[in-house]
């Protein structure tokens, strides 16, 4: 009896508690649940055992690209999905809503004046409208940081027909056409003021519809399948290598024909097709179909070659090609500049049979893309058009997705180095103090290429937007002085185009300024400042809480940095700290944090000043001086100062002045750990070519992600203190040769340049936070 009863409590307790459990998970999953995904990539940079080996197993937590399949990110598909879901609608609903809009924006547009931003929003939204219509152009609508404003610069000139006084006027262009593809393709550029005559347009609008009616094969053929089926002769038997038929546009075509017209076999250029012969059955007997730009609608001869299996040669100079963020165009076509007219058939005729075969191929693949089915299927117009007017986010993860891959494939590329012409201005990482130089090459130029970084204007000096330039808290305010100046190549223009978000508050003025006296310890105030600030902009703009801070940075050099996020763990569980403080027992996380060095620079100076002794000259063996900070120096001193000729190891020395030249005079540098774990030794070390001893526990190294520390220092635990002498003696001379020549090739990304350099300290800086912005995506 009593048995049964303590069993039932027993059981009842369980119950109770699986209810409980039942409950949480039911209740708080969600909250668990992390919003970013994360793509452990930095980490492969940095494992020892295989590194730089970013095999795709390594990436499975980014939505894998189906190549041409490399063209479309399934993450942008599955973002689709899930607004399709949520919000009930069929896509073509949302088309058609989209249309709409798009229609009332251009009228508004046209009666009042709007902003640039207003205006380019509105052409945007009109492509929307070219869905319907199997209308492959070379849109504006397409990329809004490609045109650069070209072309809305000149709609808001005063002359340009399309500030319309009456809408009724404009309605006449309006309907089928994208307006603003039309007036780029045929108006740009626009030199005179007779430009604008409407004629030109009347004419391609009169034209297009021909096209359209005539041309079109795919209009009526498009049976949902996704591949059509394949059109023309097979690669092998096609007898012309390049075919263009059509009438004299210009401005190119005038060029193509002079040069071509009826001249050649294998170049066979027709101003108009004889009669009875077969336009497409033409396209279908060519390896390539020239593509010119003219004034009437040149994009349908793209999508009939790419249908009839011919790959496009696209002659132009001046547009960026539709879907050109979601498709690589460069490996279905060929793009030749116009000047070059006159070598076509050289170009192509360069081009190996093999490459060709890939390229053709290809063409069959990317055709679903154009494939037009008014009841939206994936990967028709419709939808690349509705993929290429990505938001803001996704087009920033897009442009993040094309680094990786390209920082992958440099990686499996092992000798694409010797791709790269040498040249005097373009610095090229090479040989071991890399951990893998062509990748940090890659991933560099990958940097330069796309990196925006917006500054946050909110807050006031001296806490935020400054910070120290020297002493050795100073790659604080140089940091944020270089991000802040305006002469940065990284700089956003608008929050928007940002891929990462710069917090400009500076933990050494907060604590110059507001713990003056000292009188407290206390971290509180300056905890309060960053989340106030954090609170402030997370309030203001959507940018901290659709990343939760993953996309976020702070810069410090200072002591007390580490401690801003202690009081709210779960707000800074994503953001980025990059510190010199980089002590894995307080919290560092090499992952998500970021070291950087600390560097001692003197008023009116930038750092150090190099040395370069000969290494007949460096007679000590080890040298230190300094006070007997933090508990690794007390070991060091009691252990060796003063004792030893070789290792000199001084607290104090006599004359101030000596410091650096015996650096200079020293093969080894000690750099323990002081009250914390970085030094300024270290890159002082570096700066007179003396080999640093870094003798420290839980350090992170800066730039370790690139650099390979081994080569170009020692590492001494700090229980291997007392063996110092041993270990560096043990060093072989030939070994000590390298690790000092390894020192002044490092020493370029330690050195401070202002406005920066590329490689150089702040620069490397930057790049560290770029390979955590790679590790994650913020669409998931
Ligand atoms: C990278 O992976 C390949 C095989 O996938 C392996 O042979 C190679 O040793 C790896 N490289 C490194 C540096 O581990
Ligand atoms: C990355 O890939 C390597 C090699 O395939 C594997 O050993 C490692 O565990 C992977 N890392 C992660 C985080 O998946
Ligand atoms: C969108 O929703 C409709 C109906 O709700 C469904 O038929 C369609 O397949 C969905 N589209 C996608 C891309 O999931
Ligand atoms: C396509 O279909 C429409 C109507 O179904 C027809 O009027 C038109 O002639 C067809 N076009 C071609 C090229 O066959
Ligand atoms: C488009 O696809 C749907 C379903 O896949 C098919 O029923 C329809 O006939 C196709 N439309 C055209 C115009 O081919
Ligand atoms: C032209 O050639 C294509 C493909 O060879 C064929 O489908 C089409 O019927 C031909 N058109 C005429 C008018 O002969
Ligand atoms: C490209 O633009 C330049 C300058 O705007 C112009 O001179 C040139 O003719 C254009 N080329 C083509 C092919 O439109
Ligand atoms: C190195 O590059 C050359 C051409 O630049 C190429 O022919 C060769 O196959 C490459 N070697 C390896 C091992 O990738
Ligand atoms: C961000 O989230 C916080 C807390 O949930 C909220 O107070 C704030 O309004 C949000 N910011 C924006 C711009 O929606
Ligand atoms: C790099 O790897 C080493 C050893 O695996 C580790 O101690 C260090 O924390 C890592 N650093 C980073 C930035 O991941
Ligand atoms: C250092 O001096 C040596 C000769 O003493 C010279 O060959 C070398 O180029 C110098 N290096 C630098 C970085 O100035
Ligand atoms: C690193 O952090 C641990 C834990 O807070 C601390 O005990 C240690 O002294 C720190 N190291 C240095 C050099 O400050």
């Amino acid at each position: 009896m009593a048995m049964t009863s303590a069993f039932r409590c027993r059981t009842l307790f369980w119950l109770i508690i699986l209810f409980f459990l039942v409950f949480f998970v039911l209740t708080f999953s969600p909250l668990l649940r992390e919003n970013n995904v994360i793509i452990p990539f930095v980490s492969s940079f940095n494992s020892t055992t295989t590194p730089f080996n970013l095999t795709k197993s390594n990436c499975t937590s980014l939505p894998q690209v189906s190549y041409f399949d490399e063209l479309l990110t399934s993450s942008m598909y599955q973002r689709r999905h899930k607004a399709n879901l949520t919000k009930g609608k069929t896509s073509l609903d949302t088309i058609e809503e989209g249309l709409a809009k798009a229609r009332a924006a251009i009228l508004e547009a046209i009666q009042f004046k709007k902003s640039h931003v207003e205006m380019m929003k509105r052409f945007k939204q009109w492509s929307y409208k070219e869905g319907e219509h199997p209308l492959i152009h070379f849109g504006p609508a397409n990329d809004i940081y490609g045109i650069k404003g070209q072309f809305i610069d000149e709609i808001e000139r005063e002359e340009s027909p399309f500030r319309a006084k009456h809408p009724d006027e404009a309605h006449t262009f309006f309907l089928p056409f994208s307006v603003a593809n039309v007036v780029r393709y045929v108006y740009m550029p626009i030199t005179r003021k007779q430009d604008y005559h409407r004629d030109r347009l009347q004419r391609v609008v009169t034209d297009y519809i021909s096209v359209v009616a005539d041309k079109y094969p795919y209009w009526n053929r498009s049976n949902g399948n996704l591949d059509p089926p394949n059109l023309g002769q097979a690669p092998k038997s096609r007898p012309i290598l390049a075919f263009f038929a059509g009438r004299v546009h210009r401005p190119v075509r005038p060029i193509l024909l002079d040069h071509w017209k009826d001249k050649d076999d294998e170049v066979q250029v027709y101003e108009k097709l004889p009669k009875g012969l077969n336009y497409t059955k033409f396209m279908g007997q060519s390896k390539f179909c020239l593509c010119p730009s003219g004034f009437e609608v040149a994009s349908p001869r793209i999508v009939e070659a790419i249908y009839a299996g011919c790959v496009p040669v696209l002659i132009s100079d001046n547009y960026t090609l539709l879907f050109s963020d979601v498709l690589d165009w460069s490996k279905f076509s060929v793009q030749i500049p116009v000047d070059k007219i006159p070598e076509i058939k050289t170009i192509l005729q360069a081009i190996p049979f093999d490459k060709y075969l890939k390229m053709q191929k290809r063409v069959y693949r990317v055709r679903r893309h154009f494939v037009l089915n008014r009841s939206s299927k994936p990967f028709d117009v419709i939808h690349m058009v509705l993929h290429s007017k990505m938001s803001n986010l996704e087009r920033i993860e897009a442009d993040l997705g094309r680094a990786r891959e390209a920082i992958r494939k440099a990686v499996h590329e092992k000798n694409q180095t010797s791709n790269y012409k040498e040249n005097d201005d373009v610095i090229i990482p090479k040989g071991s103090v890399y951990r893998n130089a062509q990748s940090f090459h890659q991933s560099y130029v990958e940097m330069e290429k796309r990196l925006k970084v917006w500054v946050y204007r909110e807050g006031e000096h001296p806490l935020v937007h400054t910070g120290p330039l020297n002493d050795i808290y100073a790659i604080e305010g140089q940091f944020i002085d270089e991000m802040e100046s305006g002469k940065s190549r990284f700089m956003a223009r608008h929050p928007d185009e940002a891929h990462l978000f710069l917090i400009p508050i500076s933990v050494a003025n907060i604590v110059n300024t507001l713990y003056k006296p000292l009188v407290t310890y206390n971290r509180d105030q300056l905890q309060r400042v960053v989340m106030d600030y954090i609170g402030v902009i997370a309030e203001k703009y959507p940018h901290w809480n659709r990343s939760r801070g993953a996309d976020h940075f702070l810069v410090s050099c200072h002591d007390w940095a580490p401690d801003i996020s202690q009081v709210n763990p779960k707000l800074y569980r994503n953001f980025i700290r990059v510190l010199c403080n980089a002590n894995i027992s307080e919290g560092f996380k090499p992952q998500r944090d970021v070291s950087i060095p600390e560097i001692n620079i003197p008023y009116g100076k930038f750092g150090p000043t190099p040395q370069n002794t000969s290494l007949d000259k460096r007679s000590i063996l080890a040298f230190f001086a300094g006070g007997s900070h933090g508990h690794i120096r007390k070991i060091l001193l009691e252990h060796w100062k003063d004792k030893d000729n070789e290792v000199q190891v001084h607290e104090y020395l006599k004359n101030k002045k000596d410091y650096f030249k015996l650096m200079g005079k020293a093969k080894f540098c000690l750099c323990p750990s002081g009250y914390e774990v970085a030094s300024a030794r270290v890159v002082t070390a570096i700066s007179v070519g003396c080999v640093p001893v870094l003798i420290s526990d839980d350090y992170v190294l800066p730039f370790s992600d690139v650099l390979d520390w081994s080569q170009f220092s020692v590492y001494i635990p700090s229980k291997k203190i007392p063996e110092i002498k041993t270990i560096l003696r043990g060093i072989s001379p030939s070994r000590y040769l390298e690790l000092q020549k390894s020192v002044m090739e490092v020493h370029r990304h330690f050195t401070i340049h202002r406005p920066a350099q590329p490689y150089d300290m702040l620069h490397m800086v930057l790049h560290s936070v770029w390979l955590r912005r790679l590790d994650v995506s913020l669409l998931s």
